[in-house]
């Protein structure tokens, strides 16, 4: 168990950004109870050449989570883009590396949420974000959505569905992520550190 401040892991991959703000806006949710703490971190692309090397330091956005920072997270917001209805490869790689972490149970009764992005409304944001939940699920991890008592979810045209913050970007990624799916990231992170900080307290008086 680490020593430091409990913390939700909103881990996420971006490639144009958008899934990166929702990200921040998740973050900016946990933060926001005072007592938890936000580790915002990020994966790399893969590569179809396995020659191909990147920077070990992104050039902008999060740096690369390591395995550490999921094994001892207190909850964990999990972000993708859609790519044909499921979530990322980078981000399936990186979870794809924690069998290590899945045989020692490390995940077990944590929080866990998802959030995404399409370009188009209907482009398999629910499916991506059920996708995204399988393997938390294989963890032991407790996953937790949006709840409609955020009735933002009953109001939007754009993104937000109860399985998890989304955005819709358009089909040249023109769209901003606008105030209704900034306003559900925002309650998705409040909501996960709530949880994380009352698991997280409950475990470690056990
Ligand atoms: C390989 C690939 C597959 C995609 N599949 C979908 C899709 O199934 N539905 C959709 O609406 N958008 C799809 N998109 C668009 C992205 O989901 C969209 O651009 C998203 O906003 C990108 O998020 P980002 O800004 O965080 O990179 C796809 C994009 C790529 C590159």
């Amino acid at each position: 168990m680490s020593a430091t401040r409990p913390y939700v892991l909103v881990l996420y991959y971006s490639r144009h950004g958008a899934t990166r703000t929702l990200a921040e806006q998740v973050a900016a949710g946990v933060e926001s109870l005072g007592d938890i703490d936000a580790r915002l971190r990020t994966v790399p692309p893969v590569s179809p050449t396995c020659e191909a090397v990147d920077p070990e330091i992104p050039e902008s956005g999060a740096v690369y989570a390591t395995l550490d920072d999921l094994r001892h997270c207190a909850g964990l917001a999990l972000g993708s883009p859609t790519r044909f209805g499921n979530m990322a490869s980078p981000l399936k790689y990186f979870l794809d590396t924690s069998s290590e972490l899945w045989l020692n149970g490390a995940l077990i009764d944590k929080p866990a949420t998802a959030f995404t992005s399409t370009a188009s409304l209907h482009g398999g944001q629910e499916a991506t974000l059920l996708s995204m939940l399988i393997p938390l699920l294989h963890h032991g991890m407790v996953y937790a959505g949006v709840p409609y008592s955020e009735t933002a979810l009953l109001a939007t045209t754009s993104g937000g569905t109860p399985y998890g913050t989304s955005h819709v970007a358009g089909g040249r990624n023109e769209r901003d992520v606008d105030e209704t799916e900034r306003h559900l990231a925002k309650a998705q992170g409040r909501r996960i550190a709530r949880l994380a900080r009352a698991l997280h307290a409950e475990t470690s008086h056990a």
